[in-house]
């Protein structure tokens, strides 16, 4: 097959296709690219630089090459290098000579600047969406349990008792700020790069407002030079993405926990649980395992651009061409991750009396007992520390919890303590005592959740 045509003679060998061509990856952005192109061609028609029957076949042509690709008629040849010159060429081959003048005033170097920041902008509002279904599940999940108590914990050890729902609205918080980064980062480089040309613009009175906006960007990039080589915008995606594989990852990691016969606090559905190959008895959860696990090709690809773009003189380069595996990889990851992450979570089974029995561990009221001391009975908090911490020690060698020591055990260490600090250590009073804006009493968390789910309906 012929390749296209360029202005010399040059790159005839095969091995040189199979390194140079990123064809088999760009091909991705087929349908960025027929936008970009009518844009451009509907400009340049404006212009009086195009004829009108020019864009009618050129538009005619692009419908039908979109349509070959998504029939998978098109054929794909390496030797065309990429997605754009593929399809310029089967443009021609249609259309003969207007096929030709499309890539007057335009460079593949702005060219592919527009079509991977056009696919950019499109998962930077998908991945959005799919987070706010995320965290309308959260949503859900904690107003059922704003009254489960379970053990809060610090470097994994129980602390103090909080609401189940309080947890999750915790995860809510990380899953919001996450959403807010794509959504920060679809306004900022919402900014159309079409005109920019090879480096440094182009002779022909174009109309990049024009351009700009049939695309639905904001307004034209400023500054050319940097426009065909900034590659901020992939990065800004991928590290969103990395951010975000962080958080679920942190999740899961509880889940797995959860699911533990240690915790046992949640049972994920058999539908998203897996089967051990020699063990009958086993329930794996490879579900959140693997989003865990997925960080890591999310980080590496992060890593990966960085690195790429760390030495580049000005302007386009051809190594940025190693920017589009990466952030496909990103994107898919991140797009069937968040999905499947809420299915987990609106099917798994919440078992409150597991968490309400652990919460009988660990002494959670401590803190409780050494605050009654010093607003009731006038003690320095750190005598009232040091008091409580030999109380604990005494429990644990009877194997008791201080949420059951009576009044008369109590008395037996300081005599100054009535009847009045029994229902301080209740484990409940405990929780519900935390009550500043913020803090996991019951009342605190729903006010919490008033102000996440009035966030999220205006969203
Ligand atoms: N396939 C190239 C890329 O992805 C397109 C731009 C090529 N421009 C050039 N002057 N070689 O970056």
């Amino acid at each position: 097959m012929a390749k296209v045509a360029t202005g010399r003679d040059l790159g005839k060998s095969r091995l040189l296709d199979e390194f140079n061509a990123s064809l088999m990856f760009d091909k991705e952005l087929y349908k960025e690219d027929i936008k970009g192109s009518l844009a451009h061609a509907s400009m340049l028609t404006k212009q009086g630089i195009l004829t009108d029957e020019d864009f009618a076949d050129i538009q005619k042509g692009l419908l039908q090459i979109k349509d070959e690709i998504e029939n998978g008629e098109f054929i794909f040849d390496i030797g065309d290098e990429d997605i754009h010159m593929a399809i310029e060429k089967r443009l021609t081959n249609l259309i003969g000579d207007a096929g030709k003048r499309l890539h007057t005033s335009r460079s593949r170097n702005d060219q592919v600047a527009t079509d991977f920041r056009l696919y950019t902008q499109k998962q930077n509002i998908i991945l959005k969406n799919l987070i706010k279904e995320v965290l309308a599940t959260l949503l859900e999940v904690a107003k059922e349990h704003t009254s489960t108590l379970l053990p809060g914990m610090t470097h994994l050890q129980h602390a103090q008792p909080i609401n189940f729902g309080y947890h999750m609205m915790a995860y809510f918080a990380m899953f919001k700020r996450d959403l807010e980064r794509f959504e920060s980062s679809y306004k900022r480089n919402n900014i159309s790069p079409l005109g920019c040309a090879a480096l440094a613009g182009t002779p022909y009175p174009i109309d990049r407002d024009e351009t700009a906006k049939e695309l639905g960007f904001e307004h034209p990039s400023i500054n050319c030079l940097d426009t065909v080589s900034d590659r901020d915008f992939a990065l800004e995606i991928l590290f969103n993405i990395s951010t975000l594989a962080m958080h679920i990852s942190r999740l899961s990691e509880e889940l797995v926990l959860w699911g533990s016969s240690e915790f046992n606090f949640v049972v994920l559905s058999d539908d998203y649980s897996t089967s051990s190959s020699i063990m009958p008895q086993k329930k794996n959860p490879d579900v959140p395992e693997l989003l865990r696990g997925k960080t890591g090709r999310v980080y590496g690809n992060l890593i990966s651009l960085l690195t790429v773009m760390k030495g580049l003189p000005l302007a386009y380069n051809k190594d940025t061409q190693e920017d589009k595996e990466g952030v496909f990889d990103s994107v898919k990851t991140a797009t069937i991750s968040l999905t499947i992450l809420n299915e987990v979570l609106k099917t798994m089974w919440v078992n409150k009396d597991a968490m309400q029995m652990a919460t009988k561990k660990g002494h959670l009221s401590a803190t409780d007992l050494a605050d009654y001391l010093v607003n009731q009975k006038g003690y320095a908090f750190r005598d009232a520390y040091k008091l409580v911490g030999s109380i604990v020690d005494e429990l644990e060698k009877s194997k008791k919890d201080i949420s059951d020591i009576s009044l008369s055990e109590l008395q037996k260490f300081d005599k100054n303590i009535t009847e009045d600090v029994i229902e301080k250590l209740d484990l409940k009073n405990s929780m519900n005592a935390r009550d500043s804006f913020g803090g996991t009493s019951e009342s605190s968390t729903k006010q919490q959740i008033e102000i996440f789910e009035k966030w999220l309906h205006e969203l």
